[in-house]
This record gives structure tokens, sequence and C-alpha cells, in this order.
């Protein structure tokens, strides 16, 4: 435990010291209309400081789930842009089963901090802060947190009232079977570029995986662009296809946001091949160099593309709504969307209502 609290203080050290030269950039940034860095100045000033403080509790109990958070918002903004749709309980809104979201080992309890982080959240505030802007503020946190550049994130997201289906969500979340030109294609659609899709896909130097998101690449036949020893000691945790175990993502430094990602796959130590396969093909190969060698630069890409990626087709203004509860759509929602014009008005409206 102590041993576990001094990496935590170490990392703590070290996010803070990277704060300086990434703010810098934030007058470049493009914002979508209808979100702002400055949206809960009046009707929720302490919202971001709510959320860190209790991730930081969360995280000294189990650092693994800032991975799970980082995940979770990743989700959210590939399918059907970063409206909370990934919160929505399939099952609670009444589609087939067959309509559903698959479950894709998204971590249960990624779900349940984000709720618990609401609460808190709407507890201090009022109904105004929507599930989509927690996320976007938790797996900002989760970098921060676990070592990686601190960043302001634009908010105002609104949260969306249909859950994307089964066929949506499998179209727009790239297998790990991917190759490089499949990602960039896929991504392409997004509007990412090369070094977008190589950044972003540094997430995965935090978190774990189940055996079957890889074993392809171990049975029938061993990927050859696999390290033989890392092989041999996946096979071992995973003896079969579909054994039940997980490995970590990043082999030098499971939970810690850095560069090291960039180093297992120029080690041909990348458990996915979308990952590895960004060190296989020309087109990406010198981006990955580039982040093995310069953390800085890859955190700088890091939030450039996680600032794109927060603001895929985010629904603002009077869209959507402010969920009371993460996991359902609000049961009012005529009547809370007749209410809402402007910040000033929801906290009128909220007011009146309590
Ligand atoms: C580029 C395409 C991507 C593919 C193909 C991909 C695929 C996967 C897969 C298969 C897993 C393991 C799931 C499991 O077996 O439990 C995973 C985990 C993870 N991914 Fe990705 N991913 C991609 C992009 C991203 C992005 C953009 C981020 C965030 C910026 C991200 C963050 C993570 C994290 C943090 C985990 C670990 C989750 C945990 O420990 O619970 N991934 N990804
Ligand atoms: C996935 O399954 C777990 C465990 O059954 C559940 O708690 C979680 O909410 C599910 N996630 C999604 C996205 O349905
Ligand atoms: C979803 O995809 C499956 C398989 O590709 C297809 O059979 C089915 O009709 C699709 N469902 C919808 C609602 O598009
Ligand atoms: C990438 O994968 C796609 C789909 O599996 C395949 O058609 C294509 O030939 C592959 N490209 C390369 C360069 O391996
Ligand atoms: C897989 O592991 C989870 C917990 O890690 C457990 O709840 C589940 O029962 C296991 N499934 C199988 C098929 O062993
Ligand atoms: C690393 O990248 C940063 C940010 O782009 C740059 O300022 C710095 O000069 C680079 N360092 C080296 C050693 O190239
Ligand atoms: C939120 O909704 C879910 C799904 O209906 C329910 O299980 C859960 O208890 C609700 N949470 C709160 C805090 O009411």
């Amino acid at each position: 435990m102590a041993k576990a609290s001094a990496f935590f203080a170490s990392l703590l050290l070290l996010s803070s010291l990277s704060l300086v030269s990434l703010s810098e950039a934030k007058d470049s940034v493009h914002v979508e209309k209808g979100l702002s860095w400055t949206f809960y100045k009046k009707s929720c000033p302490k919202v971001e400081s709510i959320v860190r403080k209790q991730l930081k509790k969360v995280f000294k109990d189990d650092i693994g789930q800032a991975a799970g958070l980082l995940r979770l918002h990743f989700h959210d903004c590939f399918v059907q842009g970063c409206d909370a749709s990934v919160l929505l309980d399939g099952s609670a809104s009444g589609p087939s089963e067959q309509d559903a979201p698959p479950n894709l080992s998204l971590r249960a309890r990624a779900f349940e901090i984000i709720d618990d982080l609401r609460d808190r959240v709407h507890k201090e505030c009022g109904r105004v802060v929507s599930c989509a802007d927690i996320v976007a503020i938790a797996a900002r946190d989760s970098v921060v947190l676990s070592g990686g550049p601190d960043y302001d994130v634009p908010l105002g997201r609104r949260d969306g009232l249909t859950f994307a289906t089964r066929n949506a969500t499998v179209a727009n979340l790239p297998a790990p079977s991917s190759n490089t030109s499949v990602l960039l294609t896929s991504l392409a659609t997004k509007n990412f570029d090369a070094t977008d899709v190589v950044a972003l896909s540094g997430g995965h130097t935090i978190g774990i995986s189940h055996c079957n998101s890889f074993t392809d690449r171990l049975y029938p036949t061993q990927d050859p662009t696999m390290d033989k020893t890392f092989a041999n000691d996946l096979k071992e945790t995973c003896p079969a296809k579909d054994t039940n175990n997980t490995v970590v993502l990043d082999i030098r430094s499971p939970d810690a946001f850095d560069n090291k990602y960039y180093v297992d796959l120029m080690n041909r130590q990348g458990l996915f091949t979308s990952d590895q396969d960004l060190y296989t093909d020309k087109r990406t190969r010198d981006i990955v160099k580039a982040f093995a060698v310069n953390q800085t630069l890859f955190f700088e890409e890091f939030v450039k593309s996680m600032l794109k990626m927060g603001q895929l087709s985010v629904l603002t203004g009077k869209q959507g709504e402010i969920r009371a509860n993460c996991s359902v759509r609000n049961p009012d929602n005529k009547k809370f969307l007749a209410s809402v014009v402007e910040e000033d008005v929801v906290e009128e409206a909220w007011a009146e209502l309590r």
C-alpha cells in the first residue's frame, strides 16, 4: 500500500509539471459551436474539482479504473457522438435484445463511478451538468492522475435521447484485428489523420485486455510480427483462444500514462494487430518512432486528438437533455426541454423545481 501511494504521489508530481506547456495551445483549439471553456462557470463552478477529488480517491484504491473511464469516453464519442449514449441501459429503454449495444467488455465499475460522480455534482449544483460532460472530464482526469498531460476540456455537451444500435456500435468501433489501412480509413470518416490515429492508440499505455481480443495472433498460427518471448508469455496467460484471463496493454509501465506503449511497438510487443501494425506500416512507423523518443511530443499530439475526439457529433443548446440518472432517459423529457434556453435559465428552472 505504501508503495502504491508513493507511486501515486510521483504520478501527481509528474502531471502537475506538464500542465504549463500544454495550456498555451488552448487558443488554437477548435471549439464546437455550443461548447465553451467556461460553460459551468456560473451554474456549477465546482464541477471539475468535485470530479478530480473523487477520482483521486477511487484511483488510490484501484488505478485500473482510470483505464476503464478513458475507454468509456472513447466508446461514447466514436458511436453516435459524445452524448453519453454508451451509458444508457439498453434493456431499460425497451428495444429487442438484438438491437441492444454489444457489451464490449467495458468495466461495470466505470458505469457506477460515472453515476456516482453525477450524483455528487447534481447534489452541489442541481441537474445542470450532463453525463456526457462528466464522462469527458473523468477521461481527462484518468489521463492526468495516471501521469499523463493535463488539459482543459470544452464543456456544454448534452445527453442523447437514444442509444446506438448494435450495428452502429460494431460499425464505428474498429476491431483489434484491424490493420493500419483499416484504421486509417475508418478514422478518416471522423476526420482523424494518421497522427491522430497513432496518438489516440496511445490510450493503450494503460489498462488491460481479455485474451479473446488478441488470441487470433497466437492460434492457430503465431503472428510473425510478434516478439517470440512476448508471445510465449501471452500463451502462458491465455493457453486457449477464449480463456477468461486478462493481460496488460503496455508491458513496460501498465498503470502509467507515458510513451512506453510506443517503445513496446518498436520491440514488437504491441498486443493487438491494430497496435503493432502502426509500426509495421510505412505510413505510421515514423510517427510511432517520434512518440517513442519524445514523450512531450506524444502528450501534445494526444491532447490535440483527444480534444477532437471529445467533440465528435456533440449535442448542445436545446438538443438532448441533462439526464437525472446516467443510465436512463429522463421520464419528464418534454417538460424539461421546454424550460431550457440558456445556462442561467436552466439554473432558474431547477431552483424552481427543487
Ligand atoms: C484505434 C482503435 C482501437 C481499437 C481497435 C481498440 C481496441 C481495444 C480492445 C480490444 C481493448 C481490450 C478490450 C478487452 O478485451 O477487455 C481495448 C482496451 C482499451 N482501450 Fe482501446 N481500442 C482502440 C482505440 C482506443 C482509444 C482511442 C482509446 C482512448 C484514447 C482507447 C483506450 C483503451 C483503454 C484505456 C483500454 C483498457 C480498458 C480497461 O482496462 O478496462 N482505445 N481497446
Ligand atoms: C457489461 O456487462 C457487465 C457485467 O454483466 C455489466 O455490469 C455492464 O453494465 C455491461 N456493460 C454494458 C455496456 O452493457
Ligand atoms: C444489423 O446487421 C446484421 C448483420 O450484418 C443484419 O442482418 C441486420 O439486418 C442489421 N440490422 C439493422 C437494424 O440494420
Ligand atoms: C488490411 O485488412 C484488410 C481487411 O482485412 C485487407 O483487405 C487488406 O488487404 C489489409 N491490408 C494490408 C496492407 O495488409
Ligand atoms: C470470467 O471472469 C469473471 C470475473 O473476472 C467471472 O465473473 C466470470 O464468471 C468468468 N467467466 C468464465 C466463463 O469463467
Ligand atoms: C520533443 O517534442 C517537443 C514538442 O514538440 C519539442 O519542443 C522538442 O524539441 C522535442 N525534443 C526533442 C529532443 O526533439
Ligand atoms: C438509475 O437507473 C437504473 C436503471 O433503471 C437503476 O438501476 C438505478 O437504481 C438508478 N439509479 C439511481 C441513483 O436512481
